[in-house]
């Protein structure tokens, strides 16, 4: 985030002496993206960050096999039937992934331990329920409706109160706001649906004493759990522009035409050959001879996929998708309203019908997506045929 913070203590200067009460040094942690040549953050650690005692690999699961979507449909996963489990981190059950991101989805109760992804950045979307992010930079509050931003290497640990259900979005690189709407000195313009004021950000340093603290750690190659000497939360202070934060995806402005407005006008951040975008409730398109919904589309270049996270689908009326159904229209396949949505809308518009409270969360990938086992177990089979009922 291009976005200075300042949190905590820290010294005057970087790079200079700064010392705990007891005259010792603090240690001095720089988190960086793309090297030294993009946004970072300095963290002042009371304890040396480096002071690892163990590492224990951790078995690989099956659960997070991928297989091509063959033969070529679209797909409905009801993330509804899909049992709790686990935590917010070991309770994900994968829904589709590629080389660039992972979709899963985890209901649970359940606090997780340490984590850190060193992969890529993650974006985890709260569908209901509230939970505590605690973090090396501090405590985030979020709730339903909240887009939590995780940069990549935060150690971090996620902690419901009572059950909460995720979308979760992991990257395998930086997720961030599209950069037509930022300044070329990354303000957000006045043009963009949401801005600074939006982003919420922790507030004070989370401090927490322990020793032989167990990290768990998600690289290209696999899960190590690292076991550091003092525990990571020890930072009494940090600034730059990287750190985690939270955006409620309501306050997403959205933009709306007198004409149809295709899914760019909703997109809310992008990430390495994907994009994400939050249809928001907003007044239906106002053209006197308006059709309200989306035309039919084949995105030659790209897999969508489609959180349903609240709110009624009347272009999807009939073919199963309610709240919490994900939708994979895949490349390859010319998806649209259902079989009379259409003729539907427009009379409800007649009726005076002016707005629609569809909430939902889309993806859109520039490469295939796969299919993950956890989406497989809750396929509707009927679904790619609903169209030519
Ligand atoms: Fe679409």
């Amino acid at each position: 985030m291009p976005y200075y913070r300042v949190v905590g203590e820290v010294p005057r200067k970087r790079h200079v002496q700064f010392r705990r009460p007891d005259g010792g040094l603090y240690a001095e942690e720089l988190m960086g993206e793309e090297g030294f040549s993009s946004d970072s953050s300095l963290l002042y650690h009371r304890y040396l960050p480096t002071a690892i005692i163990k590492a224990e690999a951790v078995e690989p699961s099956a659960a997070s096999v991928l297989t091509p979507n063959l033969p070529l449909s679209p797909r409905h996963f009801r993330t509804q039937d899909l049992p709790a489990g686990g935590d917010l981190v070991t309770g994900r059950g994968l829904l589709a992934g590629n080389a660039d991101v992972r979709m899963s989805y985890v209901a649970t109760e359940a606090p997780s331990e340490l984590y850190r992804n060193s992969m890529g950045d993650e974006c985890v979307y709260i569908a209901s329920g509230r939970v505590v992010f605690e973090s090396t930079y501090g405590v985030l509050e979020a709730g339903e409706g909240d887009y939590v931003v995780v940069p990549t290497g935060t150690i971090h640990r996620w902690v419901p109160r009572g059950r909460v259900t995720a979308f979760v979005i992991e990257a395998a690189g930086h997720i961030r706001p599209p950069k037509r709407y930022l300044s070329k000195y990354g303000q957000f313009l006045e043009h963009a649906p949401y801005c600074e004021r939006d982003l919420r950000t922790p507030q004070e340093p989370l401090t927490v004493e322990g020793e032989e603290v167990p990290v768990l750690v998600r690289t290209r190659g696999g899960l190590t759990r690292l076991v550091y000497r003092n525990h990571p939360f020890d930072v009494v202070g940090w600034d730059g522009c990287l750190y985690p934060y939270a955006f409620n995806i309501n306050d997403f402005e959205p933009i709306v035409k007198g004409i149809h407005a295709p899914p760019p006008v909703h997109q809310t951040f992008e990430g390495p050959n994907f994009v994400i975008c939050s249809f928001c409730p907003r007044p239906l398109d106002f053209h006197p001879e308006a059709v309200p919904i989306p035309y039919n589309h084949h995105n030659v270049d790209s897999d969508e996929l489609m959180f349903y996270a609240g709110g009624d689908y009347s272009a999807r009326k009939g073919s199963g998708i309610d709240v919490g159904s994900i939708s994979l229209h895949p490349a390859g396949f010319t998806h649209g309203p259902q079989p009379g949505a259409v003729e539907a809308v427009i009379d409800a518009v007649r009726q005076g019908h002016t707005r629609t409270n569809e909430l939902a969360v889309m993806v859109d990938t520039f490469r295939p997506l796969d299919l993950g086992p956890a989406g497989l177990s809750v396929e509707d089979p009927a679904y790619a045929w609903t169209w030519a009922r």
